[in-house]
């Protein structure tokens, strides 16, 4: 029988991982330059922190989530997102002792059971930050800067940002019996998925990808036009503070998130890299979770980006990224006491720091050349009998082809 991965899930194997390590390289540095700290989760959290947060009528909560039964009997479930641990972790941990802002950021594998296509997987990692304690718009701004200053650094440009706001308790409301109101004339026309969203979350048949749903629901009121004065002001700041960081903004009063916890700001950015899963990142503000989920009741403002669809805007560009490390020198040697001792040294050599790497097989020196080559090795050196005697042999120079003789005592010191 013959094994495979689960459908929707992959390898991420050995030549796309070095790509991985230096956007993970990236991510880090940015989300610190930000003053980020790094949280790490477990994947696996009882399933009512969820439920809760995510919200039992969403997809993902209502068909997407990897839950079972363990072996205890309690329903645990996978993590679909890092918002609801990261929250969970802040309150049990005390991390907002005296009033202060928490601000955390995390990378790690989500899962979500969906029908897999290009840059949609079932198991797919996410990066994300969370900014826990503080209400002002300048947090929301700060984490679409982070995205953004992220592609950036990566050469990922086609990239825009859609800012919306799906108001609070207070206005939501009011701005949801005017739309049922409006969508239950249209009801028999909507598809079934809107009709049966028209009840328990109208504001997602905004979001319909269906193209007669978009045509019908054209000019319905939105809820960025039924603000009270807080939220309206809220937004206006969000839009000045990034006017005045010049950075471009389109407004989308039909985006609404696939998670329930928004309030006030939410956004996202996709990519014309990128085909019908075009959405890079997203993410907003989240007043009222913190208090949902049993703590203190604590403003909060976050995203998270899908990171193989950052690696598919990615593509073959990247040359903003830094160098690979390959072998500095590939030991070879021409006998068994050769080898014996290219291998020690290579050892030695990278007990000193320098990347060194030698053949483990009794492979022939054309066979060996030529691995050092496939490694894109800088140098080699050839040893045999004769080499050991004396005590010095030829450095070669992959690149140029130079050849000098070398103390074979004194390859680390020739080296550096
Ligand atoms: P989300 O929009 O569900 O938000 O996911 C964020 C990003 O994760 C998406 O824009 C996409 O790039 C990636 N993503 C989502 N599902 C998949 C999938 N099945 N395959 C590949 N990539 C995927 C959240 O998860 C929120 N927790 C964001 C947030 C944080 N809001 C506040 N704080």
């Amino acid at each position: 029988m013959k094994f495979r991965s689960l459908k929707g899930t992959r390898d991420i194997l050995p030549d796309e991982t070095e790509r991985w390590q230096q956007v993970e390289q990236v991510i880090h540095r940015v989300l610190k330059n930000f003053n980020y700290n790094e949280i790490r989760t477990p994947v696996l959290e009882t399933t009512a922190l969820f439920s809760r947060s995510i919200g039992e009528l969403t997809d993902i909560v209502s068909k997407e989530m990897y839950t079972f039964t363990d072996r205890s009997g309690e329903s645990v479930t996978l993590r679909p997102e890092g918002t609801a641990a990261a929250l969970r972790a802040y309150i049990q941990n005390n991390l907002g002792e005296q009033g202060s802002l928490a601000k955390l950021y995390y990378i790690g594998p989500m899962f979500r059971q969906e029908r897999p296509q290009a840059g949609r997987l079932r198991q797919f990692h996410q990066f994300g930050a969370e900014a826990i304690g503080s209400a002002a718009p300048e947090l929301d701004v700060e984490m679409m800067l982070i995205a953004l200053q992220i592609y950036e650094d990566l050469g990922i440009s086609n990239t825009r940002l859609f800012i919306n706001s799906v108001g609070c308790e207070q206005c939501r409301p009011y701005y949801k019996e005017l739309l049922t109101q409006e969508l239950l004339k249209l009801k028999d026309k909507l598809s079934s998925d809107s009709q049966s969203r028209i009840q328990h979350n109208p504001l997602r048949v905004l979001d319909s990808k269906d193209e007669n749903d978009k045509a019908l629901t054209a000019g319905l009121p939105l809820m960025k036009d039924h603000l009270c004065a807080e939220c309206s002001g809220h937004f206006a700041e969000v839009q000045r503070f990034l006017q005045s960081l010049n950075v471009q903004l389109s407004i989308d009063g039909r985006l609404v998130r696939g998670l329930d916890y928004y309030t006030k700001t939410a956004f996202e950015i996709t990519s014309s890299d990128l085909g019908s899963q075009d959405a890079l990142a997203g993410g907003g503000r989240y007043d009222l979770l913190v208090k949902e989920l049993g703590g203190k009741p604590t403003p909060g403002t976050g995203f998270a980006a899908g990171i193989e669809r950052l690696m598919m805007a990615l593509g073959k560009k990247g040359s903003a990224l830094i160098p690979a490390v390959r072998p500095r020198i590939f030991l070879i040697g021409l006998d068994t006491a050769s080898r014996s001792w290219a291998f020690v040294k290579t050892c030695k050599l990278r007990r000193q720091g320098i990347p060194a790497e030698t053949d483990y097989s009794e492979r022939s020196l054309k066979a060996q050349l030529r691995e050092a080559n496939r490694q894109q090795a800088q140098f080699v050196v050839i040893v045999g009998g004769q080499e050991l005697q004396s005590g010095s042999a030829k450095l070669k120079n992959m690149r140029s082809g130079e050849e000098v003789t070398v103390s074979l005592d004194a390859l680390e010191q020739s080296l550096k």
